[in-house]
């Protein structure tokens, strides 16, 4: 006869001693890390989408047809001034110090757990907190170089700097037209080498580490999906997230939240996996 048996989840209890029980298990070898801007409000470089806080409620002085116009690859072609204007505020934040959280993500590294840190942040911290370019893949692009949008000639950004700081729309100077960022616009979509290494990263890894994001961004929120059906999802994030898939009410469903700042629940985890010195130690080297 046919019995239909309940599979309990690979994480006994929808807590932080359990998630770390389960990270110090053998079952747990693979861990993918998914972050969005809430690991770096602590560092002072606001979100996108909190009230009055984040980004986009700031920006009625910009007089934009809509908030997040000003990602927009094809407003940015007509009117790049309110771009500039962003990354003028954002340039002298970028030399900030990362917060506990990105110590935490490079500490998984240094444990041998990490198969790869997902971020939707182009503020580039990952990378000063150590994490190397084979670890990091940055799906959103990154303040730190940029391109002409005719001939594609590369630009520093420190380059870009000396144009955006005096209110000067960087042009390039061999065929005179648009520099942009490598910031990925909406509308530009993802780089193909990112979605294909995100399927096969996704699809084998133990545990989905979700840190900071409103998982509102396509498709960044629905890799989430991809993982295995068993595989734990973990998000650590301030507030409660609308993501269809997941179910975090649900007493026997595999995907756990905990809400409160990003660097808390970190901080809260190390201590349960008996890392608390190995991340004091790591932030004290970086400082
Ligand atoms: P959002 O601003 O949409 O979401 C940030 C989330 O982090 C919110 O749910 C906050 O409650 C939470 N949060 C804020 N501070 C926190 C803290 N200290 N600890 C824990 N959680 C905290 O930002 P993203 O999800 O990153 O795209 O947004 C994704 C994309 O939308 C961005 O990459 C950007 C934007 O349009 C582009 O620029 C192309
Ligand atoms: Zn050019």
């Amino acid at each position: 006869m046919w019995c239909w048996k309940k599979k309990s989840p690979l994480i006994s209890e929808k807590s932080l001693p359990s998630v770390a029980e389960y990270i110090l298990s053998e079952q747990c070898t693979k861990i993918v890390t998914m972050a969005g801007a809430g690991i770096s409000t602590a560092a002072g470089i606001p979100d996108f989408r909190s009230p009055s806080s984040g980004l986009y409620a700031q920006l009625a002085a910009l007089r934009l047809p809509y908030p997040e116009a000003v990602f927009d690859f094809d407003y940015f072609t007509q009117n790049p001034v309110p771009f500039f204007r962003i990354c003028k505020e954002m340039y002298p934040k970028l030399k900030v110090k990362p917060t506990l959280t990105h110590y935490f993500i490079k500490l998984l590294d240094d444990k041998g757990l990490l198969l790869r840190h997902y971020t939707q942040n182009i503020d580039g911290l990952e990378r000063k907190a150590g994490l190397c370019e084979d670890k990091l893949i940055q799906a959103h692009g990154t303040y730190e170089t940029g391109h002409c949008l005719k001939c594609n000639k590369g630009y520093s950004l420190k380059w870009m700097e000396t144009y955006v700081m005096s209110d000067t729309i960087p042009m390039c100077i061999a065929c005179g037209a648009l520099v942009k960022p490598d910031i990925i616009l909406f509308g530009e979509g993802i780089p193909q080498r990112v979605v294909s290494k995100c399927r096969s990263d996704f699809r084998s890894c133990d545990l989905l580490l979700i840190l900071g994001s409103s998982l509102t961004v396509e498709p960044i929120a629905s890799f989430a999906g991809l993982v295995k059906k068993k595989c734990p999802r973990v998000l650590i994030n301030r507030t409660p997230v609308q993501k269809r898939g997941f179910r975090f009410q649900n007493s026997d469903s595999r995907d756990i939240a905990w809400y409160g700042n990003s660097d808390e629940g970190c901080s809260t985890l190390a201590l349960y996996l008996g890392w608390e010195k190995d991340l004091v130690k790591l932030m004290g080297n970086k400082k």
